[in-house]
């Protein structure tokens, strides 16, 4: 094993230079194994061989911002958009419970069809008809006021990946009028808040260096999420990306076991961008060190709407029968699917 990783494993820290020369570490096979043991080891030593699933309700994808990476941006004339009203949120709610979930996460683009004030009666609604359940939210930058009315109303996460914690990548990434230093100030409103918040990056994106890793590891480390989702990009016919090659799934893994050491007590999903690029993609990020689950409970006739990236998974099921699959394959992979908040330790 090199010797920057073994010099990780025992502090859980590194510069920013020594986090570059360990991403160098992504291509040697024994450092990657030693790595993975450890995020194993601490996993296990948080949260046992429980896996945490969270049902997602993909709510609209109206979206506001123009990334260029993603097939729902405002610029994609050729989405075709839909909303789900109040009615179907709850439905899905309704249905997710019965199926033993204990949080909803309410995703969707950055549509201000739902104010704050509407997304706050519809936050109410779920609280007071499931008490026992967590609300998280995923739907981008609002101002702090918002994020503490919603608060009130009941929510208690907040899902708003960083992209990229690099300026000049973000630029890459982003049209001028989204900006790194805003999408930070809203992670920290988050968290002054009270949120359990989680930030995150996807893997592989256009223009993306070790470098640019490194400071997202040193942004996590500072930020001190309570989550971390991290992908694989993956093109969209219809963005600029489109000819762009998709992310690695080995390198997504290895950093999987970076945050897992970086951040032990972290939630870590195995997402559905690394379960599109790889058959196994979910059971390898498990084995990573991920710990979380996000099966989608959006109505299936809305799924394959909420197209982010190209051949996204599980837009075909529904979530009874995807539940039941997904179980019966954690289990083979040696993890258990926990019911429950799921909330970190
Ligand atoms: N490939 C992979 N992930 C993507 N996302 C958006 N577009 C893509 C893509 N083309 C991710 C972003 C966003 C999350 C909801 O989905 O990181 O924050």
């Amino acid at each position: 094993m090199r010797e920057v990783a073994e010099y990780f494993i025992e502090n859980r820290d590194l510069t920013k230079e020594e986090f570059r020369e360990l991403i160098g570490c992504a291509e040697d096979p024994e450092t990657v194994r030693e790595l993975a043991n450890e995020a194993v080891r601490i996993r296990k030593q948080y949260y046992g061989d429980g896996v945490y699933t969270r049902g997602l309700i993909e709510f609209t994808n109206y979206c506001r911002n123009d990334c260029y990476y993603c097939g729902i941006r405002r610029g994609n004339l050729r989405a075709r958009r839909y909303r789900l009203t109040k009615e179907e949120i709850l439905e899905c709610c309704a249905g997710g419970y019965e199926l033993g979930f204990r949080t909803f996460v309410l995703q969707g683009g950055e549509d201000r069809w739902f104010t704050d004030e509407r997304t706050a009666d519809i936050i109410r609604a779920i609280r007071s008809g499931y008490p026992d359940c967590a609300i998280t939210l995923s739907m981008g930058e609002r101002s702090y006021e918002c994020y503490r009315m919603w608060k009130e109303a009941g929510a208690d996460r907040y899902l708003l990946r960083h992209e990229t914690a690099d300026e000049a990548h973000y630029g890459m990434l982003h049209p001028s009028e989204m900006s790194l230093a805003v999408r930070k100030m809203c992670l920290y409103d988050l968290k002054l808040l009270g949120y359990q918040v989680g930030a995150g990056f996807m893997v592989g994106s256009p223009g993306q260096t070790a470098d640019c890793m490194a400071e997202d590891l040193v942004f996590l480390k500072e930020l001190q999420p309570h989550m971390v989702g991290i992908g694989p990009f993956i093109p969209h016919h219809d963005t600029a990306f489109a000819k762009e090659p998709a992310g690695s799934v080995e390198l997504t893994l290895f950093l999987l076991s970076v945050i897992r050491i970086l951040l032990p007590k972290v939630l870590l999903p195995a997402t559905t961008a690394l379960g599109t690029l790889d058959q196994k993609g979910r059971e390898k990020g498990l084995a990573a060190g991920a710990n979380v689950l996000m099966p989608n409970l959006s109505p299936l006739k809305n799924r394959k709407q909420y197209e982010l990236y190209d051949n996204k998974i599980c837009t075909g099921e529904e979530a009874a029968e995807g539940l039941k699959s997904l179980k019966k394959r954690v289990e083979q992979a040696g993890f258990r699917l926990v019911t429950g908040r799921g909330d970190a330790v």
